[in-house]
């Protein structure tokens, strides 16, 4: 697909999501709905295109777009039609088939991109079409066929006739066209509808009319086909990627027990026979090893590494850690930026204090260590291998220790006044 140009409408105003930001930002597991579209495009083999925005705060400054990819910007928002037209005037010279997509659109697969462009090449259609069809169409541009079930035009819900409302198969917003043909349809758009936009959807009724090949592919899943307008619509595909996300590690040979209450970020990788219990979270660049144990109720966050056979248990947090094979963390505590070594066993309420206002200091716990119930471990301190900690114990650097040590107690003393009262 290295001929095939890419074009991401992105500018629009978001107006529904209420959001002091663009909805395209918004992340799904992890990721934003840009970067998903992004990843499926480069996914089926595309290498160059252009996102459409409004300016470059925002957008441009927070995602880096990928080798061959531009931003064009869209300075008044005039609809979708008025957006396509940006990219001509950048791109205008382009003469191959171009594929337009919707930066609001995060849940199409590469499966389906790839069978567009494979039937819009087949065909030789100067502009073919994602449809699906909805229980409840509300909101879509309808699909208007004739009577041998030809696509004559789009119609916009707004626009439709009680007719053209019921109506059941949609516009998805993903197009494939004939990048010349249409670059030059887009100047004869006239603003229509009650906000006076132009259209991208009217270009399929001017093509027809001047005789050119319509063509639609139909995708069965419409869950494909959610375009996000608003927070519901947020919650709808978060639902749904989880679903995905979920359904490919269970086919990859990890347990999960309760789907519905279980959120794994897109790019967690958990090897197999891992088994994750209910309401637990694992949030961005985490892997887990073999035969773990992780929940239920964990919430283990980003930058963490766990080994084989480590069980991690109820109302555990967990950040920025390393975890050696063999480790028990079973019970309710908080460990951030700590490197634990190998069959170590972390008690109940065992908590780190490992920010001191300013920053955050490391913790180290050797290989084979004790950790008390209700200890706690005042970073930078490395506690060494084999060590017992008492219950409630405070330890810090200033603790004095030797490797297989126990070591007991708390230490609470003046250490300076702050001249408050
Ligand atoms: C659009 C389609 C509709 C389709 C639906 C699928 C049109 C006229 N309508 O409606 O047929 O069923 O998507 O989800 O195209 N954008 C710009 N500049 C603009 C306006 C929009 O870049 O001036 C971008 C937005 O950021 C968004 C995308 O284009 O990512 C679609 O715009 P949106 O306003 O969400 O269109 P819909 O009303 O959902
Ligand atoms: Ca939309």
């Amino acid at each position: 697909m290295k001929d095939v140009l890419a074009i991401i409408l992105a500018a629009g105003k978001s107006t529904r999501m209420h959001s002091s930001f663009s909805k395209v930002l918004h992340k799904i597991y992890g990721k934003s709905m840009l970067e998903y579209i992004l990843d499926d495009i480069r996914s089926v083999g595309i290498r160059k295109g252009a996102v459409i925005i409004n300016n470059y705060n925002g957008i441009g400054q927070k995602i880096s777009l990928p080798k061959g990819f531009r931003f064009v910007f869209q300075k008044r928002l005039l609809g979708t039609g008025h957006a396509l037209k940006q990219a001509s005037k950048v791109l205008g010279s382009f003469k191959g088939d171009m594929l337009v997509l919707y930066g609001d659109t995060p849940l199409v697969t590469q499966e389906t991109l790839s069978n567009l462009i494979e039937k819009h090449k087949i065909s030789n259609a100067t502009c073919t079409l994602l449809t699906t069809t909805m229980k409840n169409p509300s909101g879509y541009g309808r699909i208007v066929r004739d009577g041998k079930n030809n696509i004559l035009k789009i119609v916009e819900d707004a626009d439709a006739s009680l007719y053209e409302k019921t109506i059941k198969e949609i516009n998805v917003g993903v197009y494939c066209f004939k990048a010349r043909e249409v670059f030059k349809t887009l100047t004869y758009l006239r603003p229509k509808g009650p906000k006076r936009e132009y259209y991208l959807t009217d270009v399929v009724e001017f093509l027809k009319k001047r005789k050119a090949t319509i063509d639609s592919i139909c995708t069965e899943d419409g869950s494909e086909a959610i375009g996000v307008n608003s927070r519901l619509d947020l919650a709808r595909v978060h639902t749904l990627a989880k679903n995905r996300i979920l359904t490919r590690l269970m086919k990859e040979g990890v347990g999960i027990i309760d789907p519905s209450t279980t959120h794994i970020y897109n790019d967690v990788k958990i090897s197999r026979d891992t088994v994750i219990y209910p309401f637990t979270v694992i949030e961005s660049n985490v892997k887990i090893g073999k035969r773990c144990r992780i929940g239920p109720f964990a919430r283990i966050r980003p930058d963490t590494i766990i080994g084989d056979e480590v069980e991690i248990g109820n109302y555990a947090e967990i950040t920025r850690c390393k975890i050696g094979s063999g480790t028990a963390i079973k019970h309710r505590c908080y460990l951030g930026d700590v490197e634990i070594g190998r069959d170590v066993n972390i008690g109940a309420g065992t908590t780190t204090a490992n920010y001191n206002g300013r920053k955050n200091g490391k913790i180290k716990i050797g290989d084979k260590a004790l950790i008390g119930s209700g200890t706690i471990l005042i970073s930078p301190v490395s506690i060494g291998k084999g060590i017992k900690t008492g219950a409630g114990s405070v330890i810090s650097k200033n603790t004095k220790m030797s490797a297989n040590s126990v070591l007991s107690g708390t230490l609470a003393k003046i250490i300076k006044k702050t001249g408050r009262s």
